[in-house]
């Protein structure tokens, strides 16, 4: 049996978590709006032609914002293609993902969708073929409250009040040589600057997040980031994160160091932001979005990502996840958390049937993935105050990382409730661990409220239509306290969620 420890004080704490952090990302792409979230005719489907069993799995998941509408889409995307009367909307070539777009969905349908699943919309706008023109005329459209011509024609188009979306993302993935319109740093900084610039002029009440790099393997990766802020630094809050993990070697050790690989890119992209602002003696700190992120490597080959002949929401990048894939991304979660000081938004990508955690069948049923769970309890239960986990534990070493911990986890206290949340994985292969948390300055009177686990003898296994729970949190009742400190087993390979409350 491995011994490990936990230490944590109310007082040291790292940042307050931001629950944007548990994002989510609705591209026009594949499945995932058509067929996903939205599907006029299927049993469950609302007057709006919304899913609501996806409608009902959403809420469960639990994202607090949710990305659109692209992703590569976006940098080929006219918003004025999707508003109005759905039977004037043209059809267009979708030449991202090689489908045909009829642009039967589009902003007020998301806005729509957004308020009904309880989510704050996160807008994108493209800086591929287009610039801050059509961004300002976008904002204008969403945010103004009328008598000019954008803001009257949202009235017309049946929306009396204002959308008020706050958060906007400047463009997607700009130095990829996929992206439509790709362009250098350079040139990419200045368009976002002067984007920044003018959608600032027309709503004073934004936040917006620059392009950094589209992954950590960039070969422009850093300089990019460097050059980009050098020159929206006054103009943006945030900067965004890619990250797609990915399990090459089939090894559960190898596969697990892509949560090290994020937390030194977040550290890395966090300094680079830090010394663009040391250049000008600047207090401002860029936070970051990592407004895209997941497990991505199964559908991956040119025949998942584009179908011949130009469909219509053809089946792309359909993903199904299994049980070490929820391992990594609960990992992923813990980081992100662990990094609450400056990670300040996050999606996972997508939300549904495009490396989703919701599959759907169309016409048919929805169900969970598996890494559905570890996301919906983080969600639920991580709120408040970030706290400085002072860990003990074993080490595993592969041939990239020598010592990594066996142990990861975040410790999240809110002040509100009273309740201590402890997310908990253990990485070791074969040997279960001993967990002691010793919750200093949070008061003896505490029960255990929840205890969860998340295991299955089958690192492969998966959900499926047939067998949709075979990997699912089961409760647990072996879990204690006693004097503040909480004392659990946890299996090998497991993802823990542990919530004490006062008495
Ligand atoms: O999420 C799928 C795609 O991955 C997005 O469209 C793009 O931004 C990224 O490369």
């Amino acid at each position: 049996m491995l011994t490990s420890r936990i230490v944590v004080d109310r007082d040291f704490v790292i940042s307050a978590l931001d629950r944007r952090v548990f994002g989510t990302f609705v591209e026009h792409m594949g499945r995932c709006v058509y067929g996903g979230i939205y599907e006029p005719g299927h049993p469950t489907a609302d007057q709006d032609g919304f899913r609501q069993d996806v409608l009902e799995l959403t809420r469960e998941l639990g994202p607090t914002i949710v990305r659109y509408p692209g992703g590569n889409f976006l940098s080929g995307y006219n918003w004025e293609d999707g508003v109005g009367p759905k039977e004037q909307r043209p059809t267009r070539l979708d030449l991202a993902w090689g489908s045909t777009e009829t642009n039967e969905f589009g902003t007020n349908e998301f806005i729509d969708w957004c308020r009904t699943a309880k989510v704050e919309p996160m807008f994108a706008v493209n800086l591929g073929t287009r610039g801050p023109d059509e961004a300002r005329h976008l904002l204008e459209y969403c945010n103004h409250p009328g008598g000019t011509h954008y803001s009257d024609l949202r009235r017309a188009h049946g929306y009396e009040q204002p959308h008020g979306i706050k958060f906007w993302c400047l463009g997607n993935e700009m130095d990829g040589p996929w992206q439509i319109c790709r362009k250098t740093a350079q040139e990419y900084g200045r368009i976002a600057q002067e984007t920044a610039k003018v959608m600032r002029w027309v709503d004073g009440d934004l936040q917006l997040a620059a392009c950094g790099s589209s992954q950590r393997a960039m070969p422009t990766y850093g300089a990019w980031e460097y050059e980009v802020l050098d020159h929206c630094f006054n103009e943006v809050d945030y900067i965004s994160l890619h990250a797609y993990f990915r399990n090459d070697s089939n090894d559960i050790k190898d596969y697990f160091t892509v949560i090290e690989d994020l937390d030194y890119f977040i550290k890395e992209v966090a300094a680079i932001g830090d010394a663009v602002a040391a250049k000008r003696r600047s207090p401002k700190r860029i936070m970051l979005s990592l407004d895209e992120w997941n497990v991505w490597y199964k559908a991956h080959t040119p025949a998942d990502l584009r179908k011949p002949g130009w469909p219509e929401a053809p089946p792309l990048i359909e993903e199904i996840y299994n049980f070490e894939d929820a391992l990594v991304v609960g990992g992923a979660l813990i980081t992100m958390i662990n990094n609450a000081d400056r990670v300040k938004a996050a999606c996972l990508a997508q939300l549904v049937n495009v490396i989703g955690p919701i599959m759907t069948e169309t016409g048919g049923a929805a169900w969970r993935q598996t890494i559905f769970h570890p996301f919906a309890q983080a969600s639920r239960h991580a709120r408040g105050q970030v706290l400085r986990a002072k860990i003990q534990a074993d080490t595993f070493s592969t041939k990239t990382h020598p010592a990594a911990s066996l142990l990861l986890a975040s410790v999240i206290h809110d002040e509100e409730s009273g309740a201590v949340t402890v997310l908990a994985l253990n990485r070791s292969t074969s040997d279960e661990m001993q967990l002691d948390v010793e919750l200093r300055g949070l008061g003896e009177g505490r029960k255990v409220a929840i205890a969860s686990e998340l295991h299955h003898g089958d690192l492969k296994a998966i959900n499926s239509k047939v067998a949709p729970n075979a990997v699912t949190p089961v409760n647990r009742t072996d879990v204690s306290i006693a004097k503040g400190v909480v004392s659990a087993k946890l299996k090998p390979l497991s993802w823990n969620v542990i919530v004490t409350t006062p008495t």
